[in-house]
């Protein structure tokens, strides 16, 4: 009913693939497929790509993306980047807060909500990824879980702010893994998250929220979900990587 108040963002989420010449080749084959859009299109890649990336989609409809920044504006971080770094390069996205970081790299709610201050307050988007674990799911505490992050993640953070972040509802054991939530089990997340909201802010705050689903959606699973109500748009890992795939989500979006 209300989904026509929101931007609809189909967002590839390269992970560490592809190098600066594959980055600028990949994007070079997106660009004419995709610009018929008449929705956000987004490529969040690695940061070395990231300048190459910015050059190549000039003049396009495709925005950029950075796949995480650090809090501080400068400092003793080694291998950190800054999101004055990200905005000088002409970054328009950042993910925050994927479950690869929260696995592999010990991210926490806490330095996803550090995180994301940072990328409000550069004046960039960030898309901030919710998910329970597989065992979560089977134990029936998705909504538990997801509810607990929503909270830490976004603890602080005004309305005005709010509406400006994109969240990701990805089930971890969705991701990368070609099991696919169904549309059912998105959008009742995905409402979930809304209602949450709508809770933590208002109705007008929720409503105005883009929520996007992510976990092995492609070419053949994405206009389904898409037309979910609460389902927003996708980030999308795998099919990001394979240009005919990538531009197929983004049409399944336009239907
Ligand atoms: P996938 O990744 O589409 O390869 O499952 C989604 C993501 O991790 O954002």
């Amino acid at each position: 009913m209300n989904k026509a108040l929101r931007k609809v963002i189909i967002a590839g989420n390269w992970k560490m693939n592809k190098t600066p010449s594959e980055a600028k080749a990949l994007l070079s084959e997106i660009i004419p497929l995709v610009k018929d859009a008449d929705c956000e299109v987004v490529a969040c890649v690695p940061y070395v790509d990231l300048a190459v990336a910015v050059e190549t989609v000039k003049g396009s409809n495709i925005k950029i993306g950075a796949e995480n920044a650090h809090w501080a504006e400068s400092g003793a971080f080694t291998g950190e980047i800054s999101t004055g770094m990200l905005k000088e390069i002409g970054v328009d996205y950042v993910v925050i807060g994927h479950s690869e970081r929260r696995q592999y790299f010990g991210e926490t709610d806490a330095t996803v909500n550090l995180r994301t201050k940072a990328v409000l307050a550069a004046g960039m988007t960030p898309i901030v990824c919710v998910g329970e674990l597989k065992e979560e799911r089977e134990a029936k505490i998705t909504e538990e879980i997801v509810g607990k992050q929503l909270k830490l993640d976004f603890a602080g953070i005004s309305a005005d702010n709010m509406k400006n972040i994109v969240i990701a509802y990805e089930p971890v054991w969705a991701i990368g893994t070609g099991l696919t939530a169904t549309p059912a089990q998105a959008e009742e997340v995905c409402a979930f998250i809304r209602e949450t909201l709508a809770k933590m802010y208002s109705k007008d705050v929720a409503d105005s929220v883009t929520i996007q689903y992510g976990g092995s959606m492609n070419d053949t699973n994405a206009a389904e979900l898409l037309s979910k109500e609460d389902v927003d748009g996708g980030l999308i890992g795998g099919a990001s990587l394979v240009s005919s795939k990538f531009s197929a989500i983004v049409s399944a979006a336009n239907a």
